[in-house]
Formats: structure tokens, C-alpha cells, sequence
């Protein structure tokens, strides 16, 4: 009676054997093989598939910008938040072995959303439990994980000193693994120029697993991770930072003027100041539209904020000895601590240091939904050139939009330009960052908001860098090109590149094709190897 029964269940284990060939998704082997991976069951705690209830809650946990909320987003085949280095050295190993792409996400802010969105198949690895923050204030020192946000870096750092900080940028929210791989721009760019000139040590793991700290990485790595754009080399799990020095108070002012208080003339003045004021002074300013207080008609306002590292004695004199036309007084100034003076330019006042930790409230000033764009400029514009600008403001689809100047020179036209793979520095008077800021999620209403974008980019070519016009990789536009989803050239890729990185592309394709020559670590603008 054997034979037969034994017979009847080759047809069985045949179909078993074959339909588990059909079905086995990528997925399945994906996990499959990260169970193998990991020597203990803590990785399948970190697993996040498209059917697990809390799939959505963890893929919006870092998603700020809306406009990659939609159905039609391509979403994660399995998102994994590693708890361990292990779990993160699994992961990449099976997405190779299994031929998907990996993108990685530490604050979630890019402005294209490229660390959670792919068009292809592909896993997420979240670093939302990689954030301690480690301070050193005697050796004026930090050691920080990619996934803490610059709110977590800036807390603890106040906690334990009034003078000592970190240059990145004011908005909390961000994280501190993406901005400081793209270089990092901050109140104290003048001071003490951009992040990534701010770190001395990282902990980095390379496509092989292996965890590489600056020794045993080299200083062209070093080199390259510090400003070169996330995503591109391997995962950056910790910087080690120079924490620099800040007075125990600061100044901040503010002083505004619409277009009928001559805010044309004004911001056509203060491109001839402001790169020349003292490195202690940073002289923004943020242009919007406002409805008039007088007719309710729209008009442009221009706020004139600055902050200063030093008393109100120290600053009334030199504004008003080096930009009288602004009027300063006394009463537009307030002190301050360093880490209040952050809060308060991200439109937050009266709230405690904590605020700083909240990871999941929105900054008042950043939109639901945006697209950003920036330019580099060289020589000051012409006052007709500002008001063309500014009349655009006053179109319906720039409501939410603002314009941020941000001042160089200072300690920018110092620092050489293949320093760090940021290349903006001297021969740069200040850079535009139009923040162009909507409500609506969808893709309809998104396109107005883009077209006025785009078209505005459009009309301030003849006033801004050129040959290449210059853009900064953390303010990411894939409309200045994108890699192919296959290959791509490194040549092709030259078209963006140079404009991110101008002569340091080179520098950076050389490096990638080193550290990672199969090209595992890619998205539409990551850096291609050299071939
Ligand atoms: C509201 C707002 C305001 C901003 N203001 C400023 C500003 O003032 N100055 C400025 O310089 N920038 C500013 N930015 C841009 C910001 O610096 C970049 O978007 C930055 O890359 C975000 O870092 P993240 O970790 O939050 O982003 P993510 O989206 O997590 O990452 C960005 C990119 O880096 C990759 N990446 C993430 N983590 C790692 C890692 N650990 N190792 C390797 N690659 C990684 C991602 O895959 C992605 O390609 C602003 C952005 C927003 C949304
Ligand atoms: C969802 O994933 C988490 C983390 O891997 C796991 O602990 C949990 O049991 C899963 N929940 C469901 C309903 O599958
Ligand atoms: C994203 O979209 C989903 C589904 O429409 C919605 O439930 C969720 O609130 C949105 N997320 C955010 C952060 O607004
Ligand atoms: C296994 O886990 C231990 C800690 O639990 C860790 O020290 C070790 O490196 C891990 N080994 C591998 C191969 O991941
Ligand atoms: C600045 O100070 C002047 C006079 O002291 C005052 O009129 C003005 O409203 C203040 N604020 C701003 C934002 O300009
Ligand atoms: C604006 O400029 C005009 C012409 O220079 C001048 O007459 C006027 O007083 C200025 N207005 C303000 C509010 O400064
Ligand atoms: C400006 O006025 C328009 C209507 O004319 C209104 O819809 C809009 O909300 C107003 N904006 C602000 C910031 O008050
Ligand atoms: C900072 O300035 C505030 C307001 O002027 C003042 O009350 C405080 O004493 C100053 N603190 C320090 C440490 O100078
Ligand atoms: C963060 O801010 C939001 C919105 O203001 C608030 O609802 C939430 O309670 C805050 N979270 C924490 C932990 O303070």
C-alpha cells in the first residue's frame, strides 16, 4: 500500500515545489532572507510589509511633504526601522542578492521625496531609531545618528551649554542624516560655513556591510559623504561634530517693508551690504505676499531679519554705519540665546526649548505640500529685475510661497571651493530659495504650483549664475535632470552634477566608482561611477 501512496504525493509535492516557485515574490524571498540573515529574531520586530496595519502610520511618520501622499505614490515593498547595525548590514545583503533598491531615510525631507518614493521595486530602511545624541562640551564635540533631527541635536547641545552650537539649518524637523550629507545651510553659514565643514569623524556602512569610521574610509569618502548628496555612497549612521562657539545671547531683528515702502529699493540695496557685513551678522530676507493692511489689495512684503552674534550696543552702530536706508532701531531688536533665536525663525514663539523634540508637528513656516527650486547670484540684480520677480508673487499660485535670501560671503569666500563637495563659495553674493508652498494634496491642483515654479525659474535665468546655472543638491529639482532608471553615463549625469557640484563632480563619480562600482546605492540624481 506504500508505493501508491508514496507515488500519489510526487504529483503533490511537484505542484507544492512549483506554485511556490509562482508565488514567491520577491518579497518572500526578501524576507526570507533576512530571517537567515539576522542571528536572533529581533529583526522581525522591524519589518514592515504593505499588509501590516501600522505599514502606513510608519511610512507617514517622516513624510512632511504631501505631494508624495497620494494613491498613485509608489510606495515600499517592505519599509525595515533597524534597531541594530545588524539589521541594516541584513538588509542591504538581501536587497542585493534579491535585485531590489534600497533608499534610506533619516528626517524624510527630501524635496523629492526620494528617500521613501522609487519607481521601482524597492525597501526603505528608516533610521527613525538610529537618533542618539551624544555631547562632549569640554571637548566641544558630539557624536550624533543619522535618524535624530537637528531639533534633538540643537536641544541637547543647549541643554548642557548657552555657548556652544551646531551650523545647520533652523527648521528642527529636519534630520540630521540627509542635510548633513548635502552640505548643511544654516544661520551660521557666515560664521562657520556649512555643516558638513563642521564634521571631523562619521560612522558609515559601505554596500559590502562593512562599518567604516574616517580612518579606515580614507579622506576621499570622508570627503565625499560630507556635502556629495545622501544615497549616492552608502548609509551614514553617525557624525562625530565640532560644536563652535555662540555668545551667551544674541541679537535678532526684524524689520519689514512693502513694495509701497520701497522693499524694491531696499533689497537692491542690501545686495551690495550684506556679503560685505562682518562675519557675526547674518543678514537674511524673506520675501512673500501679504494682503494690504490699508485696501486688502495684494502687495510683497520683505522682512529683514537678521541675526547677530553679539549685544544691540555692538550692532546699532555698524547697521547703521554700513546700511543706514534700513533703519534700525533699537526697538526692532531683541537678545536672546542662540537655540531661541533657531525657534523663533521657524515662526515659533513663546514655547518652551522642548518644542525642539517634537518630531511629528510641522514647523509653522513650511507648507503642506511644496516643490523648491534656487539659484546662485553673482552680481546684484537690477531693480526692474527684482520687480518682475515680485510681481509674480502677487499670482494667485504663489499664496504660500516664500523667497528666502540668504546672505554669503563671510567665511564662504574663504573656504576653497573643492573643500567639501559643496562648491558655492567665494564669487556667490547670496542664495534664492524659492519655497513654493500649497494646500492641496493632489496631483491636479499640484500642477499650477509647479507651473508657476517652473515659469518663474524661467524668468530669472538672465539675472542668476550661469555656465552651469548652480543649484544645491539638499534643495533638490529634478527638473534640472535625472539618471535614467537603468544606466546612466557619467556623462549624461554631468548635466545635473555640474550644477550641484560644478568641478567636484568628477571628484565624486571617482569616489562612488571606488566605494560602490555596481552602483547599489542609486535614485534620479545619485552619483553615478565613472564608466
Ligand atoms: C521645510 C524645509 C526646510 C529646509 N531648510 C533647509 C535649510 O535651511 N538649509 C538647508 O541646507 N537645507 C534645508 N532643507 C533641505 C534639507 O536639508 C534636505 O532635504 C535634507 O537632505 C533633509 O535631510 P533628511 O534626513 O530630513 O531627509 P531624507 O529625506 O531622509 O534624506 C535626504 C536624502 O539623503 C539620503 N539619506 C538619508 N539619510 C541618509 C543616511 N543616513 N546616509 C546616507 N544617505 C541618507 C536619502 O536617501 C535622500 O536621498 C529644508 C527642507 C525642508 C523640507
Ligand atoms: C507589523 O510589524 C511589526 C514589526 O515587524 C510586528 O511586530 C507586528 O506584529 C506586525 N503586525 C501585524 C498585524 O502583522
Ligand atoms: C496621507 O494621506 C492619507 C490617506 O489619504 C491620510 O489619511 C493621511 O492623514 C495623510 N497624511 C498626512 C500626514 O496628512
Ligand atoms: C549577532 O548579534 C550580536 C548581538 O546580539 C552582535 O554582537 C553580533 O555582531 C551579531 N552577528 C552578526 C553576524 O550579525
Ligand atoms: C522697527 O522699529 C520702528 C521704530 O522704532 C517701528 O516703527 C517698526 O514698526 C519696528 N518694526 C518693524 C518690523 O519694522
Ligand atoms: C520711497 O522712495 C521715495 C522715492 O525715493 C521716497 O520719496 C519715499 O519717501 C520713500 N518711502 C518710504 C516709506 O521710505
Ligand atoms: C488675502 O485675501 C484673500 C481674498 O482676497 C483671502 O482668500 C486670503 O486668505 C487672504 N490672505 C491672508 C494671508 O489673509
Ligand atoms: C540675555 O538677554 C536677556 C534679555 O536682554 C537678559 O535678560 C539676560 O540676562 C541675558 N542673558 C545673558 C546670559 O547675557
Ligand atoms: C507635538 O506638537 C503637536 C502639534 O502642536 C501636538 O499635538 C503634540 O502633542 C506634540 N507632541 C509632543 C510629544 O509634545
Amino acid at each position: 500500500m506504500k508505493p501508491p501512496q508514496f507515488s500519489m504525493l510526487i504529483p503533490l509535492v511537484l505542484a507544492a515545489l512549483f506554485s511556490f516557485s509562482l508565488a514567491a515574490l520577491p518579497h518572500e524571498n526578501f524576507l526570507h532572507c533576512l530571517s537567515l540573515r539576522s542571528n536572533d529574531s529581533s529583526i522581525s520586530r522591524v519589518i514592515f510589509t504593505r499588509t501590516n496595519s501600522s505599514y502606513e502610520s510608519v511610512l507617514e511618520g517622516r513624510l512632511w511633504n504631501l505631494r508624495f501622499n497620494t494613491t498613485d505614490t509608489p510606495k515600499p515593498l517592505v519599509i525595515v526601522t533597524p534597531t541594530q547595525i545588524s539589521h541594516i548590514q541584513a538588509t542591504i545583503y538581501c536587497s542585493r542578492k534579491h535585485g531590489l533598491q534600497t533608499r534610506t531615510r533619516s528626517g524624510g525631507h527630501d524635496y523629492e521625496g526620494l528617500s521613501f518614493v522609487s519607481r521601482v521595486t524597492f525597501v526603505v530602511i528608516d533610521l527613525v531609531n538610529f537618533r542618539s545624541v551624544d555631547v562632549d562640551v569640554e571637548n566641544k564635540v558630539a557624536w550624533v545618528q543619522s535618524g535624530a533631527t537637528l531639533g534633538e541635536l540643537y536641544y541637547r547641545i543647549a541643554e548642557k551649554s548657552r555657548t556652544l552650537s551646531f551650523p545647520a539649518a533652523f527648521v528642527h524637523t529636519i534630520g540630521v542624516g540627509g542635510h548633513i550629507s548635502g552640505g548643511g545651510v544654516g544661520l551660521l553659514i557666515r560664521k562657520y560655513g556649512t555643516a558638513g565643514d563642521n564634521v571631523v569623524d562619521a560612522q558609515f556602512i559601505d554596500v559590502k556591510g562593512r562599518i567604516l569610521d574616517r580612518k579606515t574610509m580614507g579622506e576621499d569618502l570622508f570627503w565625499a559623504i560630507r556635502g556629495g548628496g545622501g544615497g549616492s555612497f552608502g548609509i551614514v549612521l553617525a557624525w562625530k561634530l565640532s560644536l563652535v562657539p555662540v555668545p551667551a545671547n544674541v541679537t535678532v531683528f526684524s524689520v519689514t517693508r512693502t513694495l509701497e515702502q520701497n522693499a524694491t529699493q531696499l533689497l537692491h540695496r542690501w545686495q551690495y551690504i550684506a556679503p560685505n557685513l562682518p562675519d557675526d551678522v547674518y543678514p537674511a530676507v524673506i520675501v512673500r505676499s501679504i494682503n494690504s493692511t490699508q485696501d486688502g489689495r495684494k502687495t510683497v512684503l520683505a522682512a529683514f531679519n537678521s541675526l547677530f552674534l553679539g549685544t544691540i550696543d555692538e550692532l546699532l552702530p555698524l547697521m547703521k554705519q554700513r546700511f543706514p536706508e534700513l533703519g534700525l532701531t533699537r526697538q526692532n531688536c531683541t537678545e536672546m540665546s542662540f537655540v531661541e533665536a533657531l525657534i523663533l525663525n521657524n515662526g515659533i514663539q513663546n514655547q518652551p526649548l522642548e518644542i525642539l523634540l517634537n518630531t511629528t508637528a510641522r514647523v509653522p513656516i513650511a507648507s503642506p505640500a511644496y516643490k523648491v527650486k534656487a539659484d546662485f547670484v553673482k552680481d546684484p540684480i537690477p531693480e526692474t529685475g527684482l520687480n518682475g520677480l515680485f510681481s509674480r508673487l502677487t499670482d494667485d499660485a504663489a499664496a504660500m510661497t516664500i523667497l528666502v535670501f540668504v546672505p554669503y560671503g563671510g567665511i564662504m569666500d574663504r573656504i576653497p571651493e573643492n573643500a567639501t563637495p559643496f562648491p558655492h563659495r567665494a564669487g556667490n553674493l547670496y542664495h534664492i530659495f524659492y519655497d513654493v508652498g500649497w494646500q492641496e494634496e493632489d496631483n491636479i491642483h499640484s500642477q499650477r504650483y509647479l507651473d508657476w515654479a517652473r515659469r518663474t525659474y524661467d524668468y530669472m535665468t538672465p539675472f542668476v549664475s550661469k555656465s552651469p546655472r548652480a543649484a544645491y543638491i539638499n534643495f533638490r529639482d529634478l527638473d534640472i535632470g535625472s539618471n535614467n532608471i537603468g544606466h546612466t553615463s557619467y556623462a549624461q549625469a554631468s548635466i545635473w552634477g555640474r550644477k550641484y557640484f560644478k568641478n567636484n563632480f568628477k571628484k565624486l563619480a571617482r569616489v562612488k566608482t571606488m566605494i560602490d562600482p555596481e552602483n547599489f546605492f542609486k535614485h534620479e540624481q545619485s552619483i553615478p561611477p565613472l564608466y
